[in-house]
C-alpha cells in the first residue's frame, strides 16, 4: 500500500497482473475529487472508458451523470473508480481472478481518499467489496456501515438502460446518498 498518489499511480502503469492487460488501451485508473466525502464504484471500464482512460463516460456513465444533475450531486466532488481497471473482452463481467489481482489497487485508492461513503454500482462491485453472500437485489437501497464506511448498494447504471423501472429505484437510492452527504457536512 501506498500513503501517496503518485506512487500508487507509478505503480500502476503497465500493470500486467491479470489477462485483462492484454487488450486495453489505456487503465482506466479512476477519477474525480481526491478528497471525496462520496466513491462511486462500478465493474469495468466499457470501449468508451477504455479509449478514453475515463470511468463512466459512455451511455451508462451519461445516464448517471443526468441522475447526478438532477439531485445536485457534481461529478467533480465524487471519486469513481471500477472493479478492474482494464476492459474485459465483450464486457464480460470480471473473473474473479481478475478482480482479484486488480482490487489492492482500489482498496488503496479508498485508504487515500476516505470516503465516508461508497456506493456499490451493481452486482460485482456489490460482492468484490461487501461479500459473496450478498446480492444486489436485495441489498440495493438499504444502507450497510462497516469500518466506518457507509455503504449504499444500488443498481449498476447500465441496468438502468435496459429496465425503466430501476431507473425510479436508482433514482431514490442515489437520493438517500444526498441526504446522508449533507448530514455528514
Ligand atoms: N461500466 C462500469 O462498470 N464502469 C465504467 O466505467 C463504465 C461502464
Ligand atoms: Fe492490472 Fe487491474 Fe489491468 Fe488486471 S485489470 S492488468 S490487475 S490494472
Amino acid at each position: 500500500m501506498y500513503d501517496n498518489w503518485e506512487e500508487l499511480e507509478q505503480s500502476i502503469m503497465d500493470c500486467r497482473k491479470c489477462k485483462l492487460c492484454q487488450n486495453r488501451i489505456n487503465i482506466v485508473f479512476g477519477v474525480g475529487n481526491k478528497e471525496a466525502k462520496v466513491m462511486m464504484i462500478g465493474e469495468g471500464p466499457g470501449a468508451d472508458e477504455d479509449r478514453q482512460g475515463i470511468p463512466f463516460v459512455g451511455k451508462a456513465g451519461q445516464l448517471m451523470n443526468k441522475a447526478f444533475s438532477g439531485l445536485g450531486l457534481k461529478r467533480e466532488e465524487l471519486y469513481i473508480a471500477n472493479i478492474v481497471k482494464c476492459r474485459p473482452p465483450s464486457n464480460r463481467v470480471p473473473e474473479a481472478e481478475e478482480a482479484e489481482a486488480c482490487l489492492n489497487y482500489l482498496r488503496n485508492q479508498v485508504i487515500l481518499v476516505k470516503p465516508k461513503i461508497i456506493v456499490l454500482l451493481g452486482s460485482t462491485a456489490l460482492k468484490n467489496i461487501l461479500g459473496k453472500e450478498y446480492g444486489i437485489t436485495s441489498a440495493r437501497g438499504r444502507w450497510i456501515e462497516k469500518k466506518e464506511i457507509w455503504y449504499m448498494p444500488t443498481w449498476h447504471p447500465a441496468a438502468l438502460l435496459r429496465d425503466e423501472n430501476k431507473k425510479i429505484e436508482f433514482w431514490n437510492d442515489l437520493k438517500q446518498v444526498r441526504e446522508k452527504m449533507n448530514q455528514e457536512n
